[in-house]
């Protein structure tokens, strides 16, 4: 028999008692989180969002009472009507914040029963995930995942706050319009009204953010949902969330202050004090440092350590001596034994072999056979003894030059021009020369290398070990990206960010004559290795616009097509703008040390982007597809 709630009032909630709460009268309603029955006494802990409080039913409390708290069950519902006792000292549970006290029940509702439970919440070892996403409302009552939906309610109040009180104004963008340039596929809404056209979700409020400057509103931010149709990841699902801001009459770095402020008030909501401002590093350094765009920067950097070689030696080992000779170090790991160094291999990308480019990972055979070079690789690089040692090299066996198909048209060089005179940011340095796609294809391979490794050795080597502290988030500001990137199946450029993104001033007399060296005023934000967010100064004048269409080899139909609203509205008196958007589901994966986005998003999709719990996407009747004018013609299995 179950009971009504009637006018009964929660007094407290389950996690507030204390011991000065002691001997007071109380009313409790929640789950009940486990159960004890030593016959005589039962003892129900009961839960809801605050913590856990113990209720005990005594024999005092009559048989009735007793009956009903013999018959309740593990998340059965109910309210428990009692007084506060202090425990006895010897029962006292240091573990709660409410273990100083117990409620002795005088009175016992059950608000509901629950069926047998697929898996129970307070279970130490998780079910699958598969049972979890479908019976997600368990899932959600366990405690972790009520700590990170609750962080990820406090950050998004805390940037909403910020950017407030910077004079930003929170303004909704459509969710039906039509295709935005984010380059991913898009989710499609049929329209009912117009059989055979459809809405678009947005990939991102990209344009609806520009026109906004158009319309003078001057600094705009939303946090908003925003819709991909592609590949997902650990890192990526199909419905995400962004902080998206625009900017009036900004300069990259007026972006990067309002970013470090937001940020900052999101890492206070966990105690971490983040150092602003954050370093800045270009494309064209990150590539060569640590071989990729978003460098994790709580490992060492990579060294070139050719110099630590003669040419002959370098020759004996059928490596390059023209190119980069790249050290990885990876702290604390130390020497390891053949069979382990053999399966290390397994974990680097089978690219590495056909490209050609060689992981030398004996270093003590090396040492044997040249012993004036490793301890110079190790002053080179920074590598202590302890740590562990590999090198990634340019293999001079040649299987092909490694370059097939990736050739650009115009020099066959990629990254930004760094000659002297053009260090944007200030912080370019000046004498780099470019990279060459073989150069690139080196420190990329090396990149991937220290990835691997790092990744292996993170657990054992406790490598990214939390010390609570701002020194646990390495942020970053990666600037100056190449506008343009070649692609190889359809032989032409493309944006690299997205088409509104502005060229650097420097660079403008290129974008005709050598695409592949133009800097785009384009910005990324990455914290340990992962890209937060991404933005970029826009173009704001027409004739730019038009150049960059140009140069994308898009014809004026196509423009006219695709972004002709957008083309036109640039028309009126557009002031310069520029913004960014960040990943609010990446953030606070990162802040509550998560895995996956799916331990922050309440109802989040499989990598299949299936909903489990609802059971989503599914077919349609046929009434409702005729209505739309729309005939299904293949069907995929999942
Ligand atoms: P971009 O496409 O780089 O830029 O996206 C910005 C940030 O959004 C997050 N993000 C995702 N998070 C979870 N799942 C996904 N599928 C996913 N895709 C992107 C990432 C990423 O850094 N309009 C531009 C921004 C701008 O130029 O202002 C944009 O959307 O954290």
């Amino acid at each position: 028999m179950l009971d009504f709630l009637g006018d009964l009032q929660r007094t407290h909630m389950c996690g507030e008692l204390r011991a000065s709460d002691a001997d007071s009268k109380v009313v409790l309603m929640g789950w009940v989180n486990k159960r004890r029955d030593l016959g005589n006494l039962i003892f129900l802990d009961l839960r809801d969002r605050s913590g856990i409080t113990q209720a005990v039913i005594t024999a005092d409390a009559g048989a009735e009472v007793h009956d009903r708290a013999t018959a309740v069950r593990s998340e059965f519902v109910v309210a428990v009507i009692g007084y506060t006792k202090l425990r006895e000292p010897n029962t006292v549970n240091k573990n709660i914040p409410t273990g100083e006290i117990e409620v002795v029940a005088d009175e016992l509702r059950i608000l509901n029963d629950c069926k047998p439970l697929p898996f129970s919440p307070s279970d130490t070892v998780l079910a699958n995930e598969e049972v979890r996403l479908k019976y997600r409302y368990i899932d959600l009552r366990r405690p972790e995942l009520h700590r990170n939906i609750e962080l990820r309610h406090q950050v998004a109040i805390a940037i909403r706050d910020h950017l407030n009180a910077q004079g930003f104004y929170e303004i909704e963008t459509p969710f039906m319009t039509r295709s935005t340039p984010e380059g991913a596929r898009d989710y499609l809404v049929p329209s009912r009204v117009y059989p055979g056209e459809f809405y678009a979700l947005p990939q991102s409020p990209q344009l609806f953010k520009q026109i906004l400057m158009i319309s003078g509103f001057d600094k705009y931010f939303q946090i908003v949902r925003c819709f991909r149709d592609e590949d997902l990841r650990a890192d990526r699902q199909p419905e995400f969330t962004q902080i998206d801001l625009e900017i009036s009459f900004p300069r990259p770095e007026t972006v990067f202050r309002v970013v470090e402020g937001f940020l900052k008030a999101a890492f206070s909501t966990i105690g971490v004090e983040l150092q602003t401002p954050f370093p800045q590093m270009s494309y064209d350094q990150a590539i060569r440092l640590y071989g990729i765009d978003k460098p994790d920067l709580r490992l060492p950097a990579m060294a070139d350590v050719r110099a630590a070689f003669a040419r002959e030696n370098l020759e004996s080992l059928h490596v390059d001596p023209e190119l980069p000779v790249l050290a990885i170090v990876i702290p604390r790991v130390g020497d390891l034994s053949r069979k382990e160094r053999d399966e290390l291999r397994l974990l680097y990308p089978a690219r590495l072999a056909q490209q050609n480019i060689k992981v030398l990972d004996d270093t003590r055979r090396l040492e044997k056979s040249f012993p004036q070079s490793i301890p110079k690789v190790r002053e080179l690089s920074g590598a202590g003894t302890e740590d562990y040692l590999v090198i990634v090299a340019a293999g001079t066996v040649s299987f092909g030059d490694g370059n097939e198909g990736q050739k650009p048209p115009t020099g066959g060089e990629v990254g930004g021009s760094y000659r002297s005179g053009s260090g944007a940011a200030g912080n370019v340095p000046s004498g780099l020369s470019r990279l060459s796609m073989r150069e690139r294809q080196i420190f990329e391979g090396a990149g991937q290398v220290r990835l691997a490794l790092a990744q292996k050795f993170a657990d054992r080597h406790r490598l990214f070990e939390r010390k609570g502290t701002g020194d646990d988030y390495k942020l970053l500001w990666v600037t100056d990206f190449p506008m343009f990137e070649w692609d190889e199946t359809e032989q032409r450029w493309n944006a690299a960010h997205h088409p509104f993104t502005s060229p650097h001033e420097q660079d403008m007399d290129k974008l005709e004559s050598d695409p592949g060296a133009v800097r785009a005023l384009a910005y990324d934000v990455v914290l340990n290795g992962t890209e937060l967010g991404s933005g970029s100064i826009r173009i704001h004048r027409q004739d730019i616009q038009a150049k960059i269409f140009k140069a994308l080899g898009m014809s004026p139909e196509e423009q006219q097509a695709r972004f002709g609203f957008f083309l036109e509205a640039l028309q009126y008196g557009t002031p310069p703008h520029g913004g960014i958007a960040l990943g609010l589901d990446r953030i606070v994966m990162i802040l509550a040390g998560a895995e996956s986005l799916r331990e922050v998003i309440p109802f989040p999709k499989t990598a299949k982007a299936v909903d489990l719990m609802v059971d989503a996407p599914t077919p349609v009747s046929e009434r409702q597809l005729k209505e739309l004018g729309i005939a299904v013609v293949g069907k995929k299995d999942l």
